[in-house]
C-alpha cells in the first residue's frame, strides 16, 4: 500500500504515520524528520535549510524532490510506504508520480487528507513536545509524558520544536493555506484523495483510517 498523508501542520499526520508504520509494516517517510536530522547533524544541507524551516517557509522543490528520490530508491520501500509531509506542492506531486512510474511499489493508492480546525491545530502545535533522542511525539495535555520533559520510551530529553513557536506556527499555517488547493485539485482529478476529520482523538482517527482501508479493499 502506498499512502500520502496530507494536511495542515499539527493535524496529526506524524502521529498516525507512526501507528500505521507499526500496524502495516510500511516505512514512514517524513520529509520534516529527514530535514530535522540534517539540521541536527549540521551537514552542509542541514545548515542551508535550517533558517527556512525556522521561518516556517517551504524548502525549495528541487532539494526536497532529490531527498525523496533518494529515499524511495531504498529497498525497504519496495512493498509500499507512508509519505508524511510530502508532496506539499503540485510540482512535488508531479515529480512523485514520475518517480513512481519506475518504482516496484507502483503508484499512490490513497491520499489521506487530514482536515482539522485552526483552534485544534494551534492547541496541538503549541503543546507538542518531541524527544531529542528518538523523535517520539508527546503533548503537554493530550499525550503527556509520565515524567516531566522525559521521554517514556528512551528517557531522552523532550523539547519544543523551534518552528512550534507562536510566530512560526502562524507562518506555517499561512504557507500551508497558500499551497494546498492545487495539490488537492491534483489528487481529486486522480480520484485518490479521502478527507478525514482529524479533530477526533488519535485512537478514533486510527479507527476511521482502518475502516477506510477495508472499504477501499486495501486491507
Ligand atoms: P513537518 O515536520 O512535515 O511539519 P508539518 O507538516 O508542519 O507537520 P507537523 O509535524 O507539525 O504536524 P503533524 O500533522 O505531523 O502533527 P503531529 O502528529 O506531530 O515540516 C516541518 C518543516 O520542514 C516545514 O515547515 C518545511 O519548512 C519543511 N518541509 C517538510 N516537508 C517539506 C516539503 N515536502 N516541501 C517543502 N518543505 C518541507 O501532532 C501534533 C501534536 O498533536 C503532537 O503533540 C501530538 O501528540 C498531538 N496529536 C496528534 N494527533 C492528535 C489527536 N488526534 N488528538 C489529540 N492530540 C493529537
Amino acid at each position: 500500500m502506498n499512502l500520502v498523508l496530507l494536511g495542515p501542520p499539527g493535524a496529526g499526520k506524524g502521529t498516525q504515520a507512526k501507528v500505521l508504520n507499526e500496524g502495516l509494516r510500511l516505512p514512514h517517510i517524513s520529509t520534516g524528520d529527514i530535514l530535522r536530522d540534517s539540521v541536527k547533524k549540521q551537514t552542509k544541507f542541514g545548515l542551508e535549510v535550517k533558517k527556512i524551516m525556522e521561518s516556517g517557509a517551504l524548502v525549495p522543490d528541487d532539494l526536497i524532490n532529490k531527498i525523496i528520490e533518494e529515499r524511495l530508491a531504498q529497498p525497504d520501500t519496495e512493498n509500499g510506504f507512508i509519505l508524511d509531509g510530502f508532496p506539499r506542492t503540485k510540482q512535488q506531486a508531479i515529480k512523485l508520480d514520475e518517480i513512481l512510474k519506475k518504482h516496484p511499489a507502483g503508484a499512490i493508492d490513497l491520499v489521506l487528507y487530514f482536515d482539522s480546525t485552526l483552534k485544534v491545530i494551534i492547541e496541538r502545535l503549541s503543546g507538542r513536545l518531541v524527544c531529542r533522542n528518538c523523535g517520539a511525539n508527546f503533548h503537554i495535555k493530550n499525550v503527556p509524558p509520565k515524567k516531566d520533559r522525559i521521554c517514556d520510551f528512551c528517557g531522552g530529553e523532550l523539547y519544543q520544536r523551534q518552528d512550534d513557536k507562536e510566530e512560526t506556527i502562524k507562518n506555517r499555517i499561512k504557507v500551508y493555506e497558500e499551497s494546498i488547493s492545487p495539490l488537492i485539485e491534483y489528487y481529486e482529478k486522480q480520484n485518490k484523495i479521502r478527507k478525514i476529520n482529524a479533530d477526533f482523538s488519535a485512537q478514533e482517527v486510527y479507527k476511521v483510517l482502518m475502516k477506510l482501508f477495508k472499504d477501499e479493499h486495501l486491507l
